[in-house]
């Protein structure tokens, strides 16, 4: 076998690495091993740096770099950064700096809606971060004709939900507070733009009428990631159920266990 083909094979095994600030880039795996059950995958929730939504660009960057580094020397085929806020901020750098690396990133779900409507007004629920970085200024730009856009930065939720108690009075009430200004306006869809809040949709449900219609990321990434991995011949297939394994930067071992439990919750 050619020496070319052995790198392929090797570099085929190896497992996707996906980040997230926490507990929140847990929403996109269980997209990716829905849809890719075949592969191996390594989840690092930075819990000890988290929120990153509140924090400078810089540092988030910095922070993003430094995890990747630590994973391509334990060794993986992709990166999955499952974190708008990282998203936002790292993923062009990176992948600049990482060229041979598949890095797949994951933003705000606004352009569903706009296929799905005629002119929607969209609620956009995310991290302050996220909503003043150029990214997501220009993806709303792209789609300002076609739909009504509002933006709503959510500082405190992906604090909360980190938590782990996901349906805590606390939660609730926050929800309730950040969504009462739009209740009596006419909303035809809400977009969760950072990976924590799929865990809380039952909570923001109770806020908003049930004609609502929700969206989040975590699919189209997934499906992206597919994509790049088999245009690369990176893909596995039939090989039997692959592996996830949890790594967390803080020490507090209820994190692994909160991860596992919700890795397993519809
Ligand atoms: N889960 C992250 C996101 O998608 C970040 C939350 C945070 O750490 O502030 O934006």
């Amino acid at each position: 076998m050619l020496e070319s083909q052995v790198g392929k094979l090797e570099n085929r095994s190896k497992p996707i690495a996906v980040i997230d600030s926490g507990v929140g880039g847990i929403s996109v795996l269980r997209e990716l091993v829905e849809i890719m059950p075949h592969e191996d995958y390594i989840y690092f929730g930075d819990s000890a740096n988290a929120p990153y939504g509140t924090r400078d660009k810089s540092d988030v960057l910095n922070i993003t770099r430094a995890n990747l580094d630590m994973l391509k020397d334990i060794g993986i085929k992709a990166l999955v950064i499952a974190c708008n806020t990282a998203t936002s901020v790292a993923v062009k750098i990176l992948r600049e700096e990482n060229p041979d690396l598949i890095i797949v990133g994951i933003e705000p779900a606004i352009k569903p809606p706009a296929l799905l409507y005629d002119h929607p007004t969209v609620l956009v629920m995310a991290t302050p971060l996220t909503l003043k970085e150029e990214k997501f200024l220009s993806l709303m730009a792209k789609y300002a004709d076609r739909e009504t856009i509002i933006p709503l930065p959510c500082p405190r939720l992906a604090e909360l939900i980190e938590s782990g108690e996901l349906d805590s009075p606390e939660i609730d009430k926050y929800v309730r507070e950040l969504l009462s200004p739009y209740r009596e306006q006419k909303i035809d869809a809400l977009v969760l733009g950072c990976t924590h809040y799929p865990h809380v949709k039952d909570v923001i449900m109770r806020y908003v009428s049930p004609t609502v219609r929700i969206f989040d990321g975590g699919e189209g990434t997934a499906q992206e990631t597919r994509r790049r991995l088999e245009s690369a011949g990176l893909l596995r297939s039939g090989e039997g159920c692959g592996r996830v394994k949890f790594l967390n930067s803080s020490d507090d071992e209820r994190l692994i266990e909160l991860s596992k439990k919700l890795l397993c919750r519809q």
